[in-house]
């Protein structure tokens, strides 16, 4: 079989990189989806996602070199004219479906490099080649991480319908139709018929259709409103002081915004996230410097790179059993002045409650305070993970920043 396409037919290299594409495509769908089914928890589990997420990404990337080929051979090469071009409409459909699939070998595999790469540490499973992990000039950034992957968890799902339609193509004209459609892509080439030249060839069309389908979900996952977004807002409506405010002299402070993250080290890469909802009531006397702070926080709402639901499950977190973590200290100011404070108290995670200090620092200019720390607690002290007894699959420190604005009330 000659290696270059003709007008009747694919040629060997085009054919071995439509095959060699199309089980590497389906194999990344199945084992994505397979990784993802170990995010519920249970025992040991970690170590064997990180495993086929990285089996995953080097599928997926080789799809991606394997398609930069395939288009460059083609842009060489030119296609087999359209076998029926009078069926204007199927020709249109399977031409959009082509470009649309081009678009997704590429486009898939590359959102899932972006979001590796902009993934802080550079994503929790590691590519397995050595030619490094992370594309150049993308900054390490959770929230562009997170865009990346709003496309990729979808487009999987466009992408599988072009395949479905695609295939169903292939079948129709095999089994019903009885033509030479499948045979010019994986029959004998020497017996084909010559397909009639297309007189009005649709040169735009089919891949302003593919644009309009990847370009619409890359605008999607650039502008969607992510869930933690939203949830500041929900804090300052949420943070009236409860009763143990009361018994403190000084001002009231309502929070208006802030973020509370979580960063953990897994499988040797940080990874970072943070709680959508939590309510933080706190008091203070600026003549003194002391105070009262009661935080809970909804540990549902933890949002941790590709693990949330592993960490909010019964492995870690275990959200259903103890759905409330809650802080409850005193703030003393340090004794030298200044902006550094300390709040001393007590944490409950997961049903334990263990000493805990935050140190901070603390500035007010008028009625507003921002506030900005981090507590490192060590995960066995509440007993979470205790079935992954080393650091090997997630790190014994787990630091927790907080940082927020609040207004006198
Ligand atoms: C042909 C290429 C690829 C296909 C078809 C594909 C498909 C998938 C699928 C089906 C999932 C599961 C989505 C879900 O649960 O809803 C997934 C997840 C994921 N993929 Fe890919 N993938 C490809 C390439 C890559 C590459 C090259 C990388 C990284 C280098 C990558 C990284 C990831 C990550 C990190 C996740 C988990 C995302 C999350 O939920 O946080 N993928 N992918
Ligand atoms: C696994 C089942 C598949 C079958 C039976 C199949 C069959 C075919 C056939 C018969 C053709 C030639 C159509 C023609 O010349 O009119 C073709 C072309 C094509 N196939 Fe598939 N295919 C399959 C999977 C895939 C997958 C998974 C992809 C990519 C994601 C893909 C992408 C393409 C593209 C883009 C073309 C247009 C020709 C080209 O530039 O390569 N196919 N396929």
């Amino acid at each position: 079989m000659p290696a270059a396409n003709t007008t009747r037919a694919y040629g060997s290299v085009h054919r071995f990189l439509h095959w060699t594409i199309a089980v590497l495509i389906l194999a990344a769908i199945g084992l994505g989806l397979y990784a993802e089914s170990f995010r519920a928890g249970g025992a040991a589990t970690l170590a064997r996602m990180v495993e086929v997420f990285s089996i995953h990404k080097t599928v997926g990337i080789t799809v991606l070199f394997l398609a930069l080929a395939r288009i460059l051979w083609v842009l060489v090469q030119g296609h087999p004219r359209p076998l029926h071009p009078e069926c204007r409409l199927e020709t249109f459909v399977a031409s959009a479906v082509h470009w649309a699939l081009y678009g997704g070998m590429v486009l898939m595999p590359l959102a899932g490099w972006l979001l590796h790469t902009a993934a802080p540490g550079a994503g929790f499973a590691d590519i397995l080649w050595p030619f490094g992990q992370r594309l150049p000039g993308v900054p390490q950034d959770t929230e562009l991480s997170e865009r990346f992957t709003a496309f990729h968890v979808n487009g999987w799902w466009l992408l599988a319908v072009l395949i479905l339609l695609h295939v169903g193509g292939a079948l129709k004209h095999t089994v019903i139709d009885r033509d030479a459609t499948l045979a010019r892509m994986a029959g004998n080439a020497a017996k084909l018929p010559e397909p009639p030249r297309d007189p009005r060839p649709n040169r735009w069309a089919p891949p302003l259709v593919a644009l309009a389908l990847w370009g619409g979900l890359a605008v999607w996952a650039a502008t969607a409103e992510r869930p933690q977004d939203a949830a500041p807002q929900e804090i300052a409506g949420q943070s009236a002081a409860p009763a143990a405010t009361a018994a403190q002299p000084g001002s009231t402070w309502t929070v208006q915004s802030g973020t509370l993250g979580l960063s953990v080290t897994q499988a040797g890469a940080p990874v970072e996230g943070q709680f959508g909802t939590w309510t933080a009531a706190i008091t203070y006397d600026e003549a003194t410097g002391t105070g009262e702070v009661v935080a809970e926080v909804n540990i549902a709402s933890l949002t941790l790179g590709a693990v949330s639901g592993m960490a909010t499950g019964p492995d870690f977190l275990n959200a259903s059993a103890f759905p409330t973590a809650r802080f409850e200290g005193a703030i003393t100011r340090a004794p030298e002045g200044g902006t550094a404070h300390q709040a001393t108290g007590t944490l409950t995670v997961a049903g334990q409650s263990q000493p805990a200090a935050l140190p901070f620092d603390l500035t007010i200019e008028g009625d507003q305070a921002t506030a900005t720390g981090t507590l490192t607690l060590d995960r066995r002290d509440f007993g979470v993970g205790a079935n992954y007894a080393d650091e090997s699959m997630v790190s014994f420190p787990v630091a927790v920043a907080v940082d927020l604005t609040a207004a006198r009330s």
